[in-house]
């Protein structure tokens, strides 16, 4: 999409507009992230892709997953990047790409969606100083603005000032039920054992001290359990329509039960 077809092209030119998508695994937060940046002309951020790399350099390193010290030192020496595509005008498929993480160059995006990196993940991202680290890495990703971030504290710690935030969140049943149809026809584990780790992963992340999830006193809440993928998709699109006085949105956003506003 080149910038004059984005709706974005009817705000007052140069305003660099960031929407700050959180909550908890298997919300949905990707796939609506990458439908926002396709829709707006945005890039899209995936924060979480970051922890996983970090995660997946500190299982190869061996340093404890429990040892602030040790991953401290070890962020020092590690460079982690995301990189991410708008759509090209010539090709629309483009913007539907994932973002691809770079650990200290090397280009890890098909080593950190497996169980092991995601219970990684979760653990090395409680430490204060990893966060830290990170949170720098993020800010200065979208310095320029013009992107959709998505995450677990976005909306309350990366860009408390985004202009859009939406809070995506769904029954822990049918997250992880989510989850186990995205494994394909033979599933590594039993629906119940996915339902299970999310489940454990769900209370370590809103449970953390440094910036645990949890919604931003001023984002839109958008609770997708009972709403098809598509239907989420539309209600976000409106959200983000309404906030930036874009158009009406649409007619789903406004009525569907679970398209409220906190
Ligand atoms: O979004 P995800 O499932 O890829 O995230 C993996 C882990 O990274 C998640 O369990 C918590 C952590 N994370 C975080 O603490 N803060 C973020 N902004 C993104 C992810």
């Amino acid at each position: 999409m080149s910038a004059e077809d984005s709706p974005l092209c009817a705000l007052e030119p140069g305003r660099k507009i960031i929407i700050a998508i959180d909550g908890p695994a298997g919300a949905g937060k990707s796939t609506i992230a990458r439908h926002l940046a396709r829709h707006f002309g945005l890039l899209n951020l995936e924060t979480g892709a970051m922890y996983r790399a970090f995660a997946l350099k500190a299982l190869r390193v061996g340093v404890p997953l429990d040892e602030s010290s040790g991953l401290e030192s070890l962020a020092a020496e590690t460079t982690i990047r995301l990189e991410s595509s708008k759509v090209e005008p010539d090709n629309p498929a483009s913007g539907e790409q994932e973002n691809r993480v770079f650990l200290d160059d090397e280009d890890v995006t098909g080593l950190i969606r497996n169980q092991t990196v995601t219970d990684a993940a979760s653990r090395v991202s409680v430490f204060p100083k990893v966060r830290a680290w990170m949170v720098r890495l993020q800010q200065l990703l979208a310095a320029d603005g013009g992107v959709v971030m998505e995450g677990r504290d976005i909306g309350t710690v990366v860009f408390p000032h985004a202009e859009v935030k939406i809070f995506l969140d769904a029954a822990p049943e049918v997250r992880g039920l989510r989850r186990f149809d995205q494994l394909g026809p033979t599933p590594p584990a039993q629906a119940e054992e996915v339902i299970r780790d999310l489940r454990a992963r769900d209370l370590r992340d809103r449970n953390r001290a440094d910036s645990p999830l949890k919604p931003a006193l001023d984002a839109i809440l958008l609770d997708s359990t009972d709403m098809t993928l598509k239907e989420a998709v539309e209600a976000a699109e409106g959200i983000v329509a309404a906030k930036l006085n874009l158009t009406a949105p649409r007619a789903e956003a406004q009525t569907h039960p679970y398209a409220v506003g906190s």
